[in-house]
């Protein structure tokens, strides 16, 4: 669906850099996110970092001490915040305040597709989450990332190209393939790709950039096939859930993620589909208060 193709990245720099609007991550988000991947990182620099950004700092303490994180005593510093989420999860939690702060970037008078665009993304989030859970794939928080960020180049698209997103907004659809045909014809791009520009420009984590390229067409992924398999699996039944307003009765036998898992697992192929997804839904809901705090 035309995001195997090389990311159009000079287009793109140039085209935000002329609307003045390169899209960044807060400094002190740069430093943890490249730090907590040296192996001899310490608690204690990784919180001088995030003490850096107050605003970065107070995200955290309200997330670790909301009661999904809480142990129940309250934490009031960042050090003992690390302690508790431990350096990866942190790293998540940091991840998703930088991806909620480029929400803002939306233009004025797209509130209401800003608010939406959020919940279809922190819910794709958790239900990668839950996905990553109930088959074991054993990722550490990446796949919750790779989620909460899959469509970030939707934002862009608002941000950039204002006229088309209004456009593909207008045609009040889930349907993802129909909207990628659209970018295609209007743009001759799609916004996996734009995405996946955004987070190359900042540096993160190839499989997190993968992810999102990937995401309507997870098999072609060269490295990280499994983790874009998660966000595609999770992106459908986000969309289900937004539509129907149900956590029961997705069809999911058509979806590339979902097939990619049965084509690699004989354990995955032979699971009672709907009764999989039914209950990836219904224990993702229960999450519900974390999206609230991340909105917040
Ligand atoms: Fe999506
Ligand atoms: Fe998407």
């Amino acid at each position: 669906m035309g995001t195997a193709t090389a990311t159009p990245t000079e287009t793109f720099t140039e085209k935000f850099r002329q609307i003045g609007n390169v899209p960044t991550l807060p400094t002190a988000a740069t430093r943890a996110l490249a730090i907590v991947n040296d192996p001899n990182c310490s608690i204690r620099d990784f919180s001088k970092i995030i003490e850096t950004d107050p605003a970065l700092g107070t995200s955290l303490l309200k997330l670790v001490n909301s009661s999904f994180y809480s142990g129940g005593t309250k934490i009031s510093d960042i050090h003992n915040a690390i302690v508790r989420l431990g350096l990866r999860e942190t790293q998540n939690l940091i991840l998703a305040v930088s991806v909620r702060s480029v929400f803002r970037w939306m233009p004025k008078g797209q509130e209401a597709e800003r608010d939406r665009l959020w919940r279809h993304s922190s819910l794709t989030g958790v239900l990668s989450r839950q996905i990553n859970e109930k088959l074991g794939f054993g990722f550490k928080g990446e796949e919750f990332s790779a989620g909460l960020s899959h469509d970030l180049g939707r934002i862009m698209l608002a941000v950039g190209y204002p006229d088309v997103f209004c456009k593909l907004a207008n045609q009040k659809t889930t349907d993802e393939n129909h909207l990628l045909r659209l970018e295609m014809e209007m743009l001759g791009f799609t916004h996996p790709e734009l995405g996946a520009w955004l987070t190359t420009m900042w540096n993160l984590p190839d499989e997190l950039t993968e992810a999102i390229l990937y995401h309507h067409d997870p098999a072609k992924a060269p490295r990280h096939a499994v983790l874009a398999a998660t966000v595609s699996l999770a992106e459908e039944l986000a969309n289900f859930m937004e539509m129907t307003k149900q956590v029961e009765g997705a069809n999911i036998s058509h979806n590339p993620g979902w097939s990619f898992m049965c084509s690699q697992w004989e354990s995955v192929d032979n699971l009672d589909a709907e009764l999989f997804a039914n209950a990836i839904m219904s224990d993702a809901v229960t999450e519900a208060e974390t999206l609230s705090l991340l909105s917040a």
